[in-house]
C-alpha cells in the first residue's frame, strides 16, 4: 500500500515511522513533512491545505491511503475536497469531514453534542455580542476559577481562565469584540472541573473503534506547570490513575456515547477521536474533543502500540475496523519535548543542530527540523520530541533526557520535571 501522511510534526514522523513498520507498506509519502520524516518516507513539499496539489499527486503517486495529521485540514473540509471529485473519491482517508471536523472546529458544537448525548462535561452557557448582559449574568453565578472558550479554532491560544471576575468580565468583551478574530465572535462560559487530565485516543470507522493507550500531556511551558500554554512539553504513557476500573466508566460514559452521537446524528466519521478528560474524583469528565491525535501525546502512544497500526488505519478508512485486534506493549513511554528560544512567544528558525545522528535508545522525533544543504536546522517551536521506553516511568525517562544531552542547538530549552507528577502520585 502507498500512504501519505499529512502534516509537518512530531506527530506526524511518529505515524509515519509506526506506518513504515508495517509490512504492508509500500511507498511512504509525508507532506510538508520535517527531516525526520525525511528518515523513514519521502518528503512532499506541499502545504496542508492545499489540497488540489494533495490530490494531484495523490493520483502522481499512485497513493492508496491519506492519513490527515492536523486538524487545519480536516476543519477546512479536505475530506470533503477528494469526494467531490471523481477521480479522488475512492482514495481511502483517515479524517472526518467538514461536519465531523467541527467537534473540534467549533466548542459550541461540541458542547451540543455532548450535551444532547449527555456526556459529562462542564456546565455552560454560549454568549455572542448580542447576548453580552446574559454572560456577566452566568459569570456572577458561576464559582471560579472562571473558563472563557473562543468557540473557534485559535491556535490553542483561546482559552482564558482567571480568578478575577472582573477580569473574566474584560476578557469576554475583548473575546467577543474580536480578540481571536470570527473565532471568538461566539465565546463559551465555562463551569471550572477540579482535577487531573488526560487524553484518550480512539481510532473509529463511525461504527466500530478502538481505544489506544492513553497519555498525559504537560502544556505549559514551565516546570510545575507555570508560564504560559504552548502545543504541549511532554507527555507520558500509560497513566498510572487511568486504571480498569476507570477506563471502563470513560468507555461507558463517553466512548461509546460518543460513537453513537456521531451515528444518530448522521456525521459519517472516519479518523482519530481525541478526547480531552478531566479526572473529578474517579469521574470522566470531557473538556474537549479534537479530531485528530495529538502532539507530543502520538510520541509516546505510537512506540507503545505492538500491532500494525497500518492495518488499523486501512480498516477504519475501509469502515472494516471490527475485524482488527489492538495490540499494546506493556512499556511506559515517556516523550520531552525541547523547543527553541522564546517559544511559545517569537523565536528564531535556522539554528543548526548537532548530535541527531547519534545512536540513541528510544527515539528521537522531529518536529519543527527542516534540511539546509547537509545540516539539519531548526524550523519551529517544538524542534524535537525524545521519547525514551522502560518499565516504568523513570526508567523511560532516563532514556528521554540521556538523548537530549547529546543534542545541541543554541537556545535549545526542555522541561526537566515531565513525568515527576505521576511518579509521586
Ligand atoms: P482546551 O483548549 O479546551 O483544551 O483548554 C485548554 C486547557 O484549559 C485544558 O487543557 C485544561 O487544562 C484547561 N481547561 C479547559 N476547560 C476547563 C474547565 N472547564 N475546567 C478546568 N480546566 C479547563
Ligand atoms: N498536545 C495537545 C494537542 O495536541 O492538542
Amino acid at each position: 500500500m502507498n500512504v501519505l501522511v499529512i502534516g509537518a510534526g512530531g506527530r506526524e514522523h511518529a505515524l509515519a515511522w509506526k506506518i513504515k513498520q508495517s509490512p504492508n507498506c509500500n511507498e511512504l509519502f509525508i507532506a510538508p513533512g520535517n527531516a525526520g520524516t525525511a528518515t523513514v518516507g519521502a518528503n512532499l513539499n506541499i502545504g496542508v491545505n492545499d489540497f488540489e496539489e494533495l490530490g494531484q499527486q495523490v493520483l502522481d503517486k499512485k497513493i492508496d491511503l491519506v492519513i490527515v495529521g492536523p486538524e487545519e485540514p480536516l476543519v477546512k473540509g479536505i475530506r470533503n475536497y477528494f469526494a467531490s471529485k471523481e477521480e479522488l473519491k475512492n482514495i481511502l482517508m483517515v479524517g472526518p469531514d467538514e461536519v465531523g471536523a467541527q467537534l473540534e472546529g467549533s466548542k459550541d458544537f461540541s458542547k451540543a453534542f455532548m450535551v444532547r448525548n449527555n456526556i459529562p462535561t462542564a456546565g455552560s452557557l454560549t454568549v455572542t455580542a448580542d447576548s453580552l448582559a446574559e454572560g456577566i449574568k452566568f459569570l456572577s453565578k458561576v464559582k471560579a476559577p472562571y473558563v472563557l472558550k473562543a468557540d473557534g479554532l485559535a491556535a490553542g491560544k483561546g482559552v482564558i481562565i482567571t480568578e478575577d471576575i472582573k477580569e473574566a468580565e474584560h476578557a469576554l468583551k475583548e473575546m467577543l469584540a474580536g480578540q481571536f478574530g470570527a473565532a471568538s465572535s461566539k465565546v463559551l462560559i465555562e463551569e471550572y472541573l477540579h482535577g487531573i487530565e488526560l487524553s484518550v485516543f480512539v481510532l473509529t470507522d463511525g461504527k466500530s473503534y478502538m481505544t489506544l493507550p492513553e497519555a498525559k500531556d504537560y502544556k505549559r511551558i514551565g516546570e510545575g506547570d507555570t508560564g504560559p500554554n504552548t502545543g504541549g512539553m511532554g507527555a507520558v504513557s500509560p497513566v498510572s490513575f487511568a486504571d480498569e476500573n476507570f477506563m471502563k466508566k470513560v468507555d461507558d460514559k463517553v466512548i461509546k456515547p460518543t460513537v453513537n452521537g456521531l451515528q444518530a446524528d448522521g456525521i459519517d466519521f472516519i479518523g482519530f477521536l481525541f478526547i480531552g478528560l478531566m479526572n473529578v474524583n474517579g469521574e470522566p469528565f470531557v473538556i474537549e474533543y479534537n479530531v485528530r491525535m495529538g502532539d507530543p501525546e502520538t510520541e509516546v502512544v505510537m512506540p507503545r502500540i505492538k500491532s500494525d497500526m497500518l492495518s488499523h488505519l486501512a480498516a477504519a478508512a475501509k469502515r472494516e475496523l471490527a475485524q482488527e485486534t489492538l495490540e499494546i506493549k506493556p512499556e511506559t513511554a515517556t516523550t520531552v519535548v525541547a523547543v527553541a528560544e522564546g517559544y511559545p512567544g517569537s523565536y528564531e528558525k535556522g539554528r543548526k543542530m548537532i548530535g541527531l545522528n547519534n545512536a540513541f535508545k528510544g527515539i528521537v522525533f522531529h518536529a519543527g527540523t527542516a534540511h539546509q544543504g547537509d545540516q539539519i536546522v531548526t524550523n519551529g517551536g517544538r524542534v524535537i520530541a525524545s521519547t525514551g521506553l522502560g518499565t516504568d516511568i523513570q526508567s523511560a525517562l532516563d532514556q528521554s533526557y540521556e538523548n537530549l544531552q547529546s543534542i545541541q542547538w543554541d537556545g535549545m530549552n526542555y522541561r526537566k520535571d515531565i513525568g515527576q507528577d505521576l511518579l509521586s502520585l
